[in-house]
C-alpha cells in the first residue's frame, strides 16, 4: 500500500485525534477482529505522532498482561496487574498519564529513552477489561487530558463503537 501515514504532530490535538479516529474507522470498516484492530491502531497512532513506542498489552489471566501488537523497539513480555504504569492502569481500570516516568514509582523501563507515558484501558462491549494501550514518548510531558480523551474515544472501537 503506497499510502503515507498522515503526520499529526503539527495540528491541534483535538483535530489530530478526530482525523485519526475517522481514519481508523475507515481502515477497519468490516473488520471484526481485536488483534487486527490493535495492529492497525498501533501503526497509525505510532507513525501519526512519531511516538517512541505504541502498543497493546492484553489481559491473558486474572492479573496478567501480555504484550500484543505494537510498534517500536522490543517491549517487555509480561506485566502483572499493579506493576508499572500498565499494571496500574489495568488494576485501577483508568487512564494513567505520566509526565515524567522517573517520578512514577515502579515504572518499568523497556527503553531508556522513554521520558513520558500514557496508558489507556481497553474494554469490550460487556465492560470487561481486555487490554491496555501503552504509548511512550522520548520527551517529557507529552501527554495530557486531550490525549486521554482522544485515545479513550478510539479505544471504544473494541466495545463496538463504529465497528462492523
Ligand atoms: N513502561 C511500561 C512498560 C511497558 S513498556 O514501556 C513498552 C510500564 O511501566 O508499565
Amino acid at each position: 500500500m503506497a499510502e503515507v501515514t498522515p503526520d499529526l504532530r503539527h495540528i491541534p490535538k483535538d483535530r489530530a485525534y478526530a482525523q485519526l479516529h475517522a481514519h481508523l474507522i475507515a481502515v477497519l470498516a468490516g473488520i471484526d477482529d481485536d488483534i487486527a484492530g490493535m495492529a492497525t491502531m498501533s501503526a497509525l497512532i505510532h507513525h501519526g505522532f512519531r511516538h517512541l513506542w505504541t502498543g497493546f498489552y492484553r489481559v491473558v489471566g486474572p492479573n496478567l498482561l501480555r504484550v500484543g501488537p505494537y510498534q517500536g523497539t522490543l517491549g517487555c513480555l509480561d506485566i502483572a496487574f499493579g506493576r508499572g504504569v500498565c499494571g496500574t492502569a489495568a488494576a485501577e481500570r483508568r487512564t494513567v498519564v505520566v509526565p515524567e516516568v522517573d517520578r512514577f514509582p515502579g515504572h518499568i523501563a523497556c527503553d531508556a529513552r522513554s521520558k513520558s507515558e500514557i496508558v489507556v484501558p481497553v474494554f469490550d462491549a460487556a465492560g470487561a477489561l481486555i487490554a491496555v494501550l501503552d504509548i511512550d514518548s522520548d520527551r517529557r510531558s507529552t501527554f495530557d487530558q486531550e490525549d486521554a480523551n482522544g485515545l479513550e474515544r478510539i479505544m471504544r472501537w473494541f466495545a463496538g463503537e463504529g465497528r462492523g
